[in-house]
């Protein structure tokens, strides 16, 4: 069985990607400073899988420590890279602090591996900024990031990219996220935002049950079908099954270049009061919003081609608004009862 290193394997997405690489069969080992994520998920991922995962608490910006963990785990397989902060508005307060991290926690991990191993790394739609063509494609231009977070994705691409290009043994598969919402079925694991959230599903579900008040819509002028920005919302469980194709695709050598980027979207896009009216009609709940300005930074309109994804990996996105917005709730309505 393969042993397969999940870094920040108990945070939002890194979780449900354990869950789905226990159910292909594989080993996992997860690494997490719990900086933004906590021990107890260990166990809401065992009542799901039945199998509480191996964990190592290590900040992977420590290199001394980086190096010790990949001499002691000789049998680990494949990496897949999670562990970044990602908090937005956060890295333009403080760029540094993002910077670091980001940077560090990945040069460190590559090189422990002495640039020989199975890559996956979490990479975001960010990279395209409001790309001119939609749906966007992988070979689309990437555009000067808006933050500094936004940066360190585009710069983590290349620094993996120019370390594949005299390194043939590094494999890298750069996964592009659009935007990742919902939560497992099983409402055990899911989203836990820091302060107020600044995506739109997290703060919708958290006003619903009344943790938060009205929900802005930040413009309503865009030149879209109904004025609101639009986006490729994707549920988090097929982001997680992609994580494993791409795995599966690194592990029986069928990766066509060293480096590869794929886009993880449904390929559809939805605005913001799409979004609101899905979750309405699909929980039942009322919500309260209110038209505002602009938000700044703020892109009109994206959604992904993921033509690329379906021929290469083989995998497409099967659940819609619906699945999203129903176990979103039921995950917000579970952590009222059960804080984690
Ligand atoms: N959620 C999104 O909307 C989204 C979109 C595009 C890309 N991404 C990327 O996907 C990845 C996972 O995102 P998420 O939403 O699951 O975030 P998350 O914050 O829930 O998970 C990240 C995990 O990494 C851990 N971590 C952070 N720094 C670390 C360090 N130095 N050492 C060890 N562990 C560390 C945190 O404790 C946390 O558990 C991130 O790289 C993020 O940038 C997320």
């Amino acid at each position: 069985m393969s042993k397969i290193l999940v870094t920040g394997g108990t945070g939002f997405i890194g979780s449900h990607t354990v869950v789905e690489l226990h159910n292909a069969g594989y080993e996992v080992l997860i690494v997490d400073d719990l900086s933004n994520s906590s021990r107890k998920i260990l166990q809401q991922i065992e009542a799901i899988t039945g199998t509480q995962p191996e964990f190592v608490e290590l900040d992977l910006t420590d290199e001394q420590k980086v190096n010790e963990f990949v001499l002691q785990h000789n049998d680990i397989s494949g990496v897949i890279h999670f562990a970044a902060f990602k908090a937005v508005g956060e890295s333009v307060q403080k760029p540094l602090k993002y910077y670091r991290n980001n940077f560090y926690s990945l040069i460190n991990l590559v090189n422990a591996f002495d640039s020989k191993v199975k890559f996956v790394f979490s990479s975001s739609c960010t990279v395209y900024g409001q790309p001119e063509v939609l749906p966007v494609t992988e070979d689309a231009p990437t555009q000067k990031a808006q933050s500094p977070y936004g940066n360190t994705k585009q710069v983590a691409e290349e620094i993996l990219q120019d370390t594949c290009a005299v390194t043939p043994e590094l494999k890298v598969i750069s996964l592009r996220y659009f935007n990742p919402v919902g939560a497992h079925e099983s409402a055990l694991i899911g989203e836990l935002p820091i302060g107020v959230p600044q995506n739109l599903v997290p703060f919708i579900t958290q006003s619903a049950i009344g943790k938060r008040g009205p929900i802005t819509v930040y413009g309503n002028d865009y030149e879209t079908p109904d004025g609101s920005a639009v986006r490729d919302y994707i549920h988090v469980v097929d982001l997680a099954k992609a994580h494993v194709a791409a795995i599966k695709r690194l592990d029986g050598d069928q990766a066509v270049d060293n480096y590869e980027v794929f886009n993880l979207g449904t390929g559809k896009g939805s605005s913001v009061l799409q979004i609101i009216q899905a979750f309405e009609e699909s929980t039942g709940v009322k919500l309260n919003y209110t038209i505002g300005p602009r938000r700044e930074g703020d892109i009109e309109k994206v959604w992904g081609d993921v033509t690329k994804s379906a021929r290469e990996l083989g995998w497409k996105a099967e659940l819609g608004l619906n699945e999203m917005m129903s176990s979103a709730w039921k995950w917000e309505k579970y952590l009222q009862e059960n804080p984690i």
